[in-house]
């Protein structure tokens, strides 16, 4: 089996290609790819905690020890923004950023948002279903998660259809084999973004107010302030991971539920909570397929594979979580699976999702409203997925609201 992950054929559903290469070896090395691929539950969790795998060589190595291609200068306002977003940098830069960040997501200030998201959730919703047909994404998934994010950070939600614009195009760059016009795309985005952050940081600097961005501004770690390329590194990072792997699951999520009637109608019922269905939904099609990891040390084994100092790791969630050793039936939907919550969608180690309690919030009160208020939804149409593997999502996920 190989793993082409810029096939349609096999973006459209990679779960038996995943399981193929799951169930023949726990790790493999990709010629084509030239990296170390990890497909079991066990094995990938093993190396998400793995302080020898880090995000980022740079700091204890060059490109050409690590069998990189030195960052394309073309590219470079690109990666002046990724240059300090915590899923670009390793302790102790790391640590730093992650503390300050940590401060401002606390379990209090998220917790404040479920009365706001569920609020939030009518109104789109009430709208949507005025119209009677509507794209999940881009009418209620998309707004939704992008005004919380903003609500939570303290940024203006005027600018919101650009944020989502910057952001898309920001993450093509995450994928395998991006092209060069995506790659200018990209770029131009990010010039965008880190101009209207530069905006914001000198507003609050002048006028301060009680959010987010002002306590990065304000923030003073280690005898220090953070400087502004962090804080847009940081903004950016909490912005554009704040809504698209949200918004996927969504539209991963309630396809997958119109695709399996019973347990749609189990949950309209309330005979499973939408906090258990959320975990199951996040199992079961996750909105990110693969991180990876280069190996900064010698000695390092991979599932009993020796995986030498400079090679990448990656690691397939989407394979994880559908591994029969800890999901039995892992091909099956099942909303109240006992042990769902085991899933890999939100990472682990000192890289895990610093959004995951927010995530939870906005899925399950967006599911829980979208149940109560359209328990008849259909797809419109067989939904399309994005032309992507590392982002799984669909370009629009067209519903009809149905029993009218
Ligand atoms: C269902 C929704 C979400 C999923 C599945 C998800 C998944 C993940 C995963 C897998 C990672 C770890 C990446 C790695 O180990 O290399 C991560 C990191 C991160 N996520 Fe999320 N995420 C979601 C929602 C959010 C939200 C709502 C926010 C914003 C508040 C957010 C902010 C972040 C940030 C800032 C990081 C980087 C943390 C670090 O490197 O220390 N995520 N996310």
């Amino acid at each position: 089996m190989q793993f082409v992950p810029s096939d349609p054929a096999f973006i459209a559903d990679p779960y038996p290609g995943l399981a193929e290469l799951r169930e023949s070896a726990p790790v493999h090395y990709d010629e084509r790819l030239d990296r170390w691929l990890v497909t079991r539950h066990a094995d990938v969790r093993a190396c998400l905690r793995d302080r020898r795998l880090g995000r980022n060589f740079r700091h204890v190595g060059t490109e050409a020890e690590f069998k990189a291609e030195p960052l394309d200068p073309r590219w470079q306002a690109f990666w002046d923004v990724e240059r300090w977003s915590l899923l670009f940098v390793e302790p102790p830069e790391h640590t730093r950023i992650r503390k300050l960040v940590a401060a401002a997501f606390t379990p209090r200030a998220v917790e404040s948002m479920r009365e706001p998201a569920a609020e939030l959730a009518q109104r789109l919703l009430d709208e949507c279903v005025e119209r009677g047909e509507f794209d999940l994404l881009y009418d209620f998934a998309q707004p939704f998660s992008i005004t919380l994010i903003c609500h939570l950070l303290g940024v203006p939600t005027d600018r919101s259809r650009d944020l989502l614009d910057w952001s898309h195009r920001h993450v093509k760059m995450y994928e395998f084999d991006t092209s060069d016009e995506q790659a200018v795309s990209a770029t131009n985005a990010a010039a965008e973004f880190r101009d209207y952050v530069l905006e914001l940081i000198e507003e609050r600097r002048a006028a301060p107010r009680d959010d987010v961005v002002t306590g990065l501004v304000e923030a003073r770690v280690d005898g220090g302030k953070l400087s502004d390329d962090e804080i847009v590194s940081t903004v950016v990072v909490l912005l554009n991971a704040g809504h698209e792997a949200t918004v996927n699951t969504l539209g991963n999520g309630i396809t997958a539920l119109m695709h399996n009637r019973n347990e749609w109608n189990r949950l309209a019922r309330g005979e499973v909570s939408a906090a258990a269905a959320v975990e199951e939904l996040i199992r079961f099609d996750p909105p990110l397929q693969l991180f990876e990891r280069w190996v900064l040390e010698d000695g390092v084994e991979v599932a009993g594979t020796p995986v030498p100092r400079g090679e990448v790791v990656s690691m397939l969630f989407g394979s994880a979580n559908r591994d029969p050793r800890v999901f039995p039936g892992a091909d099956e939907l099942v909303l109240d699976r006992p042990n769902a919550a085991e899933h890999i969608g939100f990472g682990g180690g000192i890289h895990v999702c610093i959004g995951a309690p927010l995530a939870r919030i906005e899925l399950e009160t967006s599911l829980r409203a979208i149940v109560e208020r359209a328990p008849e939804l259909e797809l419109a149409a067989e939904p399309e997925r994005v032309p992507a593997f590392v982002i799984r999502g669909y370009r629009a996920v067209d519903v009809v609201v149905g029993g009218r």
